[in-house]
């Protein structure tokens, strides 16, 4: 599949392994020597720079795949918005009695989305679900559509994971949103393997879908 300049890491659900897929499709990426840059603009549950587990924070460790050090200008640049409730960014905001503007994100995104250069491709980590919450009006499937990316859905291999990841499907093909494609990282403790998994969503999602193993590395067969 054609790589394209700039990608959307939705997820099927929260916790399901959009940080980790995307700091593998980094490594991926750069180890095929093209440029990433990895952003995830909306941080919920951040501690400070300063805080020995920030390392382990989605801004850590999307930092760390794009070998760059922990300062304070690197970590602005991948997520201007963080916060330390590990709520949805609406909420965690509003427990910092701070406000998030639809406009300022997508303005954000954009213009992160303009700098890159040519040989240089661009992942956007959203938050939680598809429609998980961005701000008081506004989902992240609205945030998606505003930037007008295609989408990779990051799945589990959970039992549910199914039906999880192909109403996400649904509902990203209802919205006009591309799908370049679905990859299921494997759950820990998943009554079925990844593959059982990833074959029924290819099949009734008509996608095409990878496999993130435990520890695993990107697959190939995915953007
Ligand atoms: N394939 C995998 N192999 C090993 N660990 C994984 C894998 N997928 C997810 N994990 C682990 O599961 C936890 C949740 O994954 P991750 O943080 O990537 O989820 P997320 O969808 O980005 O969550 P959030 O909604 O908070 O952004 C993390 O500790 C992560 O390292
Ligand atoms: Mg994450």
């Amino acid at each position: 599949m054609p790589l394209p300049p700039a990608l959307f890491i939705a997820g099927a659900g929260t916790e399901i392994g959009k940080t980790y897929v995307t700091a593998a499709l980094v490594r991926s990426l750069r180890a095929k020597g093209r440029r990433v840059r990895a952003l995830k603009p909306l941080a919920s549950g951040v501690p400070p720079l300063h805080d020995p587990t920030f390392a382990e924070s989605d801004t850590g460790r999307l930092l760390a795949a794009q070998d760059i050090a922990i300062t304070p200008v690197a970590v602005d640049a991948c997520s201007p918005w963080r916060f330390a409730a590990p709520l949805a960014p609406d909420l965690a905001a509003a427990r910092e009695g701070r406000s998030l503007a639809f406009d300022d994100l997508v303005g954000w995104c954009r213009a992160r989305l303009g700098e890159a250069e040519a040989d240089e491709t661009v992942l956007i980590e959203g938050v939680g679900g598809v429609m998980s919450p961005v701000t008081d009006a506004a989902t992240g499937l609205d945030w998606l559509k505003a930037l007008g990316l295609p989408a990779l859905l990051v799945s589990g291999s959970y039992l549910g994971a199914i039906s999880h990841a192909l109403t996400a499907v649904e509902t990203l093909r209802a919205h006009g949103v591309t799908l370049s494609g679905v990859a299921v990282s494997e759950s820990e403790g998943a009554p079925t393997s990844p593959e059982t998994v990833a074959a029924a969503i290819a099949r009734h999602g008509g996608v095409t879908v990878g496999i993130v193993r435990r520890g695993g590395d990107f697959p190939g067969n995915l953007v």
